[in-house]
């Protein structure tokens, strides 16, 4: 047993809650996404890869998966500027896209994406998170359209989440206390 690590969000019931946004998600694009103008979901690497990839395939839309990578993070430090290593120059415009993250923090990442794709003339963008830290938000217009879970200012990790690259296969959402 790590003593370092506590559950805060059990695996059953990140499963059920991802199978409900999947549905509310199908429901509200079944209209605007077709098979000539699928969903672009984009999947910021990499933390969000174990709940995209769980995502996608319970929604009943038509989509096409893609990836985004921002590093912001060292540690439990946030960087300040989120910096684009990959998906800058994709291609979205006239797309219904769908960006998932494992976490919305302080908001720079997405708001960083957002800018980028709405430059290049997306038809809309929106974004889905497993998890959001409200209380930590610098960039106040940043709100995920789709939320699993709210949380507190804990650092978790688990469900693609990590610590230096520790704990990211974990099967939970924990909560890591490095004091201990
Ligand atoms: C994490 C997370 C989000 C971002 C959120 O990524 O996956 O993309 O930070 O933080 P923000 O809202 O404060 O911008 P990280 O840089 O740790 O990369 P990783 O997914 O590869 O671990």
């Amino acid at each position: 047993m790590n003593e370092k690590l506590t559950v805060l969000i059990d695996h059953d019931t990140v499963v059920h809650r991802i199978a409900e946004l999947a549905k509310q998600i199908s429901a509200d694009y079944r209209t605007c996404c077709t098979a000539q103008n699928p969903l672009l979901v984009l999947c910021t690497l990499r933390g969000a890869v174990f709940f995209a990839s769980d995502l996608i395939r319970q929604l009943d839309i038509p989509c096409e998966l893609d990836f985004v990578k921002i590093h912001s993070y060292r540690g439990t430090r946030p960087a300040e500027i989120p910096v684009f290593d990959l998906g800058e120059n994709l291609s979205v415009e006239g797309r219904h896209v769908l960006i998932v993250e494992d976490i919305v923090d302080t908001g720079h990442t997405i708001e960083t994406m957002l800018k980028q794709f709405g430059r290049q003339q997306a038809e809309s963008v929106r974004v889905c998170t497993l998890l959001d830290k409200p209380s930590r938000r610098e960039a106040a217009e940043v709100i995920p359209d789709y939320v699993c879970f709210e949380i507190e200012d804990l650092f978790v990790v688990g469900w693609g989440l990590d610590y230096n690259e520790q704990y990211r296969l974990l099967p939970d959402v924990m909560v890591y206390h490095p004091e201990v």
